[in-house]
């Protein structure tokens, strides 16, 4: 299908599936705005009625920028995320002090609160901007459908999907086509068991000739980084060090180390230990280590825990060490 096609066919769905909602065929910018405000976060059947009600006290922007932030809070209640409430009450009393809706992009973006999605989702709907607006819904419809698996929680996903939903809106009904692509996101090509069996470009869907629809669309995992804290210990006894290799089982694993305490307390080596650096930071890919080095110089020869060596500190360059490690060194040397 070309994607003239495929924008046909969802303009044709969204004709006869689209669905019916108060906000839908008023011309009314501010009307629209508060719905896309509400919806941000809100799922369609409890927006609804918050909509009305809030578009009942506040019905034009003048009527909104007039009122205290706390009643337009207290309308707000229970739908969460406050923030969206008062960026929206700052806003208004920006277009009133402007002298009305901006008509372009660039001026609803400057609105507070106002980003990509709901500029153009405002723009399109109020003004027949010729932009596409793109949420989560499109992501999915158009991963699918034309097979792209480039992680949508990315800047390059974000950029590749903004291109091609640019590519695909009609100029002229921009408009329908964002809503056309959100209903179908929401209604038919859902996230758990889409309608593909009586899907409109079913045809063309690289995922389901693939058998891909349940991997698309793709979301990188972000990476849970977890901090460790560590403290060092360097000793120094009659011109030795102890040292350990670092025993299997993580990225260091081989290079040598110097007395390792963690999630414990601080060992009696009988001695004072005397604090060289606190909370140096390094940072790996799955870790963040926070370690805190010391340098303790005992009369006696200390017991150590196993796998610690006496080695030579003349012959401490002949020892691999972590990057973390070495700036310990470089603090004792
Ligand atoms: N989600 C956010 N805005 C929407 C709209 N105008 N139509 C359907 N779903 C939406």
């Amino acid at each position: 299908m070309s994607e003239r096609g495929f924008t046909a066919a969802l303009l044709r769905w969204f004709g006869l599936y689209g669905r019916e909602l108060p906000w839908r065929g008023i011309d009314d910018a501010y009307g629209i705005w508060v719905s896309e405000v509400i919806l941000q976060q809100t799922r369609i059947e409890q927006g609804r009625d918050y909509w009305l009600r809030f578009m009942e006290r506040f019905p034009t922007v003048e009527a909104l920028a007039a009122a205290s932030e706390d009643e337009v809070l207290r309308l707000w209640q229970g739908l969460g995320y406050y923030s969206r409430a008062r960026n929206m009450h700052a806003a208004a009393r920006q277009i009133v002090e402007h002298g009305g809706f901006p008509r372009t992009i660039e001026g609803l973006r400057s609105l507070k609160g106002v980003g990509d999605y709901t500029a153009a989702a405002v723009g399109s709907m109020a003004f027949g901007l010729p932009v596409a607006a793109v949420d989560g819904n499109v992501y999915r419809v158009l991963a699918r459908h034309y097979g792209i698996d480039v992680p949508i929680n990315t800047t390059r996903g974000k950029r590749t999907f903004e291109a091609l939903a640019q590519e695909l809106v009609p100029a002229d009904a921009a408009s329908a086509f964002n809503q056309a692509m959100m209903d179908f996101g929401a209604t038919w090509c859902t996230p758990r068991s889409p309608r593909c069996i009586d899907c409109p470009v079913a045809e063309t869907c690289e995922a389901l000739r693939t058998g891909r629809v349940d991997q698309l669309p793709v979301k990188e995992k972000k990476l849970q980084v977890k901090e460790r804290h560590f403290s060092y210990i360097y000793i120094r006894h009659e011109g030795m060090t102890a040292l350990r290799r670092r025993p299997a089982g993580d990225i260091w694993q081989g290079l040598w180390e110097p007395l390792l305490v963690e999630d414990a307390p601080l060992p009696d080596l009988g001695c004072p230990l005397m604090l060289l650096a606190s909370g140096v930071k390094h940072v790996l890919t799955h870790r963040i280590l926070l370690a805190d080095f010391y340098l303790a110089e005992p009369e006696a020869r200390p017991e150590l825990p196993p796998g610690y060596i006496w080695v030579s500190e003349q012959e401490l360059d002949r020892h691999g060490v972590p990057r973390l490690v070495e700036k310990l060194f470089s603090m004792v040397h």
